[in-house]
């Protein structure tokens, strides 16, 4: 039955020589596989399941655990297509799958610490963790590892996977890399209350090592985040350097003498609130391509407020909200807005009317700006980095010194790195993440070599062709 099974799965999944395989024959009792975006972890892990679970049959009782659901869901959906081929079924309710010949499999999320808890004496005989960074604290993930026994004298094993940053980046760091950063070398530790020596192992695998990826999703992780972070993420390398967020900033490029903007150009503000920390309202055009330096859809960004003592750096003026209005109407005299935005936050009542009621009553309005972190500062970084002809999609006047002297400095968050670190002074970087969602640029793909223009009189099926085409219909 045992070798059926093995058969079965060999014919929908095989280990990718070198780290997966390292993997399905490690006998150290802790792995870190992984290390590195895109290695085939995840089905690294499945694998290793489907092959303790031919061996052991009805002893084998695995449980998989992540810190979020939406990500447990993914890899659930591609544990049901690797192991429904081999006879499993999967019992929703329970969100476990029994194999024929007796094999179970449960998968769970730990949204917080204390969920491990129930976890107490349960036994199994593998656990699982995907994404271990994810996990702030390392207790809970002892306490699972606690669970590792078998009444059946099954070798019990955990296997957790890993990637550079996130919360847990450092218990991570500590137990499996910085023992034997290269990985590959058994790691032992005796344990003073029952003498036991435990081993444990880091096997690194990196996207190189997944021919299942091909180079489009290194180019994906590229827009993702700096070049340091990518470096990090693509060759596992744990001591993340905690560079500019973005590294992409160039004076030399984004900053512009001041010019009058033409009038038709379509304007926009967006306002950061603040009191005790500064507010930020920043006004920016979007270009036509009128201006012959100046691309078509670039964001201008022609002036600034910043609520901030002059000489000082995050703090606050604490004035009146309906004196930021007037102040904010007076600035833009003779000007006509075709957008405004504002963090969402201000639209909150608390017993009283909101900050943008108030600010309504003086005639300064606005509407929810998309606050997202991640994908509003891929769109800053997107539109630094250009149109791919070397021109900037974003550019801001030299008198916006605040944004000029905050946005260049501010910092990766320790535990999330694809987030700015909030405790930097965000204010003027907040209210530009704002204004460039309401515009998301995306970049154009780069065309491929023109087709050689045809002189001769077309045929009336080329006439048809190009009709069709031009009507953005397909034949
Ligand atoms: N041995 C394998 N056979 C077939 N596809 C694989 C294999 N290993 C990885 N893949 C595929 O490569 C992609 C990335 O692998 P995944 O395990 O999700 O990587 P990671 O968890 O390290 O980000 C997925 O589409 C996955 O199905
Ligand atoms: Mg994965």
């Amino acid at each position: 039955m045992a070798a059926q099974h093995e058969r079965g799965l060999v014919r929908v999944w095989r280990p990718h020589p070198g780290p997966q395989e390292w993997l399905l024959s490690c006998p150290a009792f802790e792995v870190l596989f992984g290390g590195a975006r895109g290695g085939g972890k995840t089905d690294g892990m499945l694998g290793d399941w489907a092959c303790h679970a031919s061996r052991y049959g009805q002893h084998a009782i695995g449980k998989f655990f992540r810190r979020e659901l939406e990500q447990l869901k993914e890899t659930m959906h591609r544990a049901k297509a690797l192991y429904g081929p081999i006879g499993a079924v999967w019992h929703e309710s329970d969100k476990m799958f029994t194999f024929p010949d007796g094999a179970r499999l449960g998968f769970a999320y730990l949204d917080n610490d204390a969920d491990a808890e129930k976890y107490q004496g349960h036994s199994y005989t593998r656990v699982y963790v995907e994404e271990l960074q994810n996990f702030p604290d390392p207790l809970p993930i002892a306490k699972l590892r606690a669970t590792l026994r078998s009444g059946a004298g099954v070798p019990c094993r955990f296997r957790a996977t890993a990637n550079p940053g996130g919360p847990g980046h450092q218990h991570v760091k500590v137990r499996y890399i910085d023992p034997a950063p290269g990985g590959m070398v058994p790691i032992y530790e005796r344990d003073e209350e029952t003498g036991i020596t435990l081993d444990r192992i880091y096997i690194p695998s990196k996207v190189k090592d997944n021919p299942s990826l091909d180079a489009r999703y290194i180019v994906q992780l590229k827009m993702l985040g700096s070049a340091e972070l990518v470096r990090a993420w693509l060759d596992g390398d744990w001591d993340v350097i905690q560079g500019a967020f973005f590294d992409n900033w160039r004076s030399d490029r984004h900053m512009i003498k001041p010019f009058a903007i033409p009038k038709h150009w379509p304007r926009i503000r967006a306002f950061d609130w603040g009191s005790a920390k500064p507010f930020a309202v920043i006004w920016a055009a979007l270009s036509d391509g009128s201006i012959p330096a100046i691309p078509r859809g670039c964001l201008v960004v022609y002036r600034e407020w910043y609520g901030c003592p002059d000489g000082q750096a995050n703090v606050g003026i604490k004035l009146k909200n309906e004196l930021i209005a007037q102040g904010i109407v007076a600035r833009e005299e003779g000007e006509e807005m075709a957008d405004a935005v504002a963090d969402p936050a201000i639209f909150a009542e608390e017993g009283g009317p909101s900050i943008a009621e108030v600010m309504h009553r003086e005639g300064c309005r606005f509407r929810r700006a998309d606050n997202k972190r991640p994908p509003g500062w891929q769109q800053i970084r997107s539109r630094l980095e250009g149109d791919g002809d070397g021109r900037p999609m974003l550019m801001v006047f030299d008198t916006c010194r605040h944004l000029i002297r905050t946005l260049p400095a501010l910092q990766h968050d320790q535990h999330r790195p694809e987030d700015v670190d909030t405790d930097g002074e965000d204010h003027a970087a907040d209210a530009l993440r704002y204004l460039c969602m309401t515009r998301p640029y995306h970049r154009p793909q780069p065309v491929e070599k023109p087709r050689e223009i045809d002189t001769r009189i077309p045929t009336f099926n080329q006439l048809l062709e190009m009709h069709e085409a031009q009507r953005g219909s397909r034949i």
